[in-house]
């Protein structure tokens, strides 16, 4: 799955070159309501999308696909998805569905998108109140990665994404993971300090998919993290108070190595960094031991899951990876236990 990934802080330079080549008859940008205010003037082709997670839906996508048609979109039109997760995902599948597939960029503005929904090639949306249920692999030719629309990102969303941006170096560098946990939410971007550490981040994931694009294998250790968090993400969001996905990463990051610790043996001085780390910067973890029975029947029902078995990705050590590692529902109540210790809740 080869995509070029441009790292840079001249959007502009690096898009009026790929719009420029390549011979396409025209160019359509995908947007939602807020990315596509960044462009002013507006382009002649131009799709604007309700924005969040609830309009990533097959009413959104067919009312791209009406757009498409009515512009006149070609098999040798050009699409550039500017936005986060949801319009690159969104945005992706409908480029790639149309007309059996329109070439398409990937220009991510939130931290998130840039350091995983971008980069991979794993398009779709929800159906049926199922998360990404509908999709397919279906990789940007080029991703366009730039730290220049982060300094209008809520803390929040900064946040979010650095949870994927620690679980890149947890898979590969404990360098690069104890240079992470001496990062400083409050003090200004550096631009070009930040542009390094996502080019190195988003390596991580490129390499992984290169080698497994279709997550027949390796790329499960992207999952790192994720299905503790999803069951945290999910109860937060049946309970109609949702939590930040980066937020539900890193409680997830911490419990699964806990799990580590207890089953691989991963240094127990690595867990107390990460758990300080978290503690200190992902706050408000909003549940209890009386939740622990709602969130293994979450992870049982999880995806990734096979016949109720909890899997997950785990470390015997920071970059040294093992998929599929089965955990019993008392492996995870241990780790519950000791995650509420290590954030003090
Ligand atoms: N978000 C993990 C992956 O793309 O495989």
């Amino acid at each position: 799955m080869g995509q070029n990934l441009i790292f840079t802080n001249d959007v502009d330079e690096a898009l009026e070159r790929l719009t420029t080549s390549g011979g396409h008859n025209m160019t359509v940008w995908i947007a939602d309501v807020n990315t596509a205010r960044l462009m002013m003037p507006a382009p002649a082709h131009l799709i604007t999308i309700p924005d969040g997670d609830g309009n990533k839906t097959l009413a959104t996508v067919t009312s791209v696909w009406d757009e498409m048609e009515r512009m006149g979109v070609t098999r040798h039109s050009l699409v550039i998805n500017l936005g986060g997760g949801m319009v690159t995902d969104l945005g992706g599948f409908t480029a790639a569905t149309f007309k059996r597939g329109v070439r398409f960029i990937n220009v991510p503005t939130t931290l998130l998108g840039a350091v995983d929904a971008a980069v991979g090639g794993k398009t779709g949306f929800n159906y049926h109140d199922l998360k990404n249920e509908i999709g397919a692999f279906a990789p940007a030719s080029d991703v366009v990665i730039s730290t220049c629309f982060f300094d209008t990102l809520p803390l929040q969303e900064m946040k979010s994404g650095f949870a994927e941006v620690l679980k890149h170096a947890m898979l590969s560098d404990r360098g690069e993971f104890l240079r992470l946990l001496d990062h400083d939410f409050n003090a200004p971007i550096n631009h070009d300090d930040l542009l390094e550490r996502l080019r190195r981040s988003v390596q991580v994931k490129a390499d992984i998919v290169a080698r497994d694009p279709e997550e027949q294998g390796e790329r499960k250790a992207l999952n790192l993290g994720h299905t503790v968090g999803h069951a945290f993400e999910s109860l937060a969001m049946l309970r109609g108070k949702p939590v930040p996905h980066g937020y539900a990463v890193a409680w997830g990051l911490v419990t699964e190595a806990v799990l580590s610790h207890l089953l691989l043996k991963f240094p127990g001085e690595d867990v107390h960094l990460l758990g300080n780390f978290v503690r200190d910067n992902y706050r408000d973890f909003p549940f209890t031991c009386d939740d622990y029975d709602e969130l293994l029947g979450l992870m049982r029902h999880d995806k990734k899951s096979r016949a109720g078995e909890i899997t997950c990705t785990l470390l015997a050590a920071i970059g040294d990876y093992r998929i599929d590692k089965t955990v019993t529902p008392d492996d995870i109540t241990a780790a519950l236990d000791i995650l509420r210790d290590l954030l003090g809740v």
